[in-house]
C-alpha cells in the first residue's frame, strides 16, 4: 500500500511551537516515526509538510494515483479551507484526518472543519500517537 503524510501550516514548527499543546516532538522526528511504522507493516510512505495551501493541494492531486491513503494533518486550514476540502473530494483520496490535540475542547473556531463529509476517518487528540493510529487505520481499510 501507498500512503502519503501530508502535514499543513505551522506543523514543521512541532517540538518549539505551542509544545504544551502540541507536544515535544519534532516533525523530522514524527516522520521518522511514521517511516519505521510503514517499513513493518510494509507500506510506500512519503511525507510532505508545507505552509501553503496551493502546495498540499498540489501534492494531493500529484499523488492522487499513487496513494490509497492519505494522513492528512491540514492544521488550521481544517477550519477554513474549501479549497482543500474540493481537493479531496475531487481526487477521493481516502484521508485520515489527523490532528495532535482535541479539538472539542478547543477554541470555538477550531469546533468549525469545513473538511467534514469529505475525510474518511478524523483522529483527534492523541498525539504523535494519533498519527500512528491513522496508518493502522488505512491498512485495515484499504483493499490493497
Ligand atoms: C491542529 C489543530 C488546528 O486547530 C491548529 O490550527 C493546528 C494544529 C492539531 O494538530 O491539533 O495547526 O491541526
Amino acid at each position: 500500500m501507498n500512503v502519503l503524510l501530508l502535514n499543513g501550516p505551522n506543523l514543521n514548527l512541532l517540538g518549539e511551537r505551542e509544545p504544551e499543546v502540541y507536544g515535544a516532538t519534532t516533525l523530522p522526528q514524527l516522520e521518522a516515526q511514521m517511516a519505521a511504522r510503514a517499513v513493518e507493516l510494509k507500506i510506500a510512505l512519503r511525507s510532505f509538510q508545507s505552509n501553503h495551501e496551493g502546495a498540499l493541494i498540489d501534492r494531493l492531486h500529484e499523488e492522487r494515483r499513487w496513494a490509497q491513503g492519505v494522513i492528512f494533518n491540514p492544521g488550521a486550514y481544517t477550519h477554513t479551507s474549501y479549497a482543500l476540502r474540493d481537493a479531496i473530494a475531487g481526487t477521493r483520496l481516502r484521508v485520515v484526518e489527523v490532528h495532535l490535540s482535541d479539538l472539542a475542547r478547543r477554541e470555538a473556531f477550531r469546533q468549525v472543519n469545513v473538511l467534514e463529509g469529505v475525510v474518511a476517518h478524523r483522529i483527534q487528540g492523541k498525539g504523535v500517537a494519533g498519527y500512528l493510529e491513522a496508518l493502522e487505520w488505512l491498512v485495515a481499510h484499504c483493499a490493497s
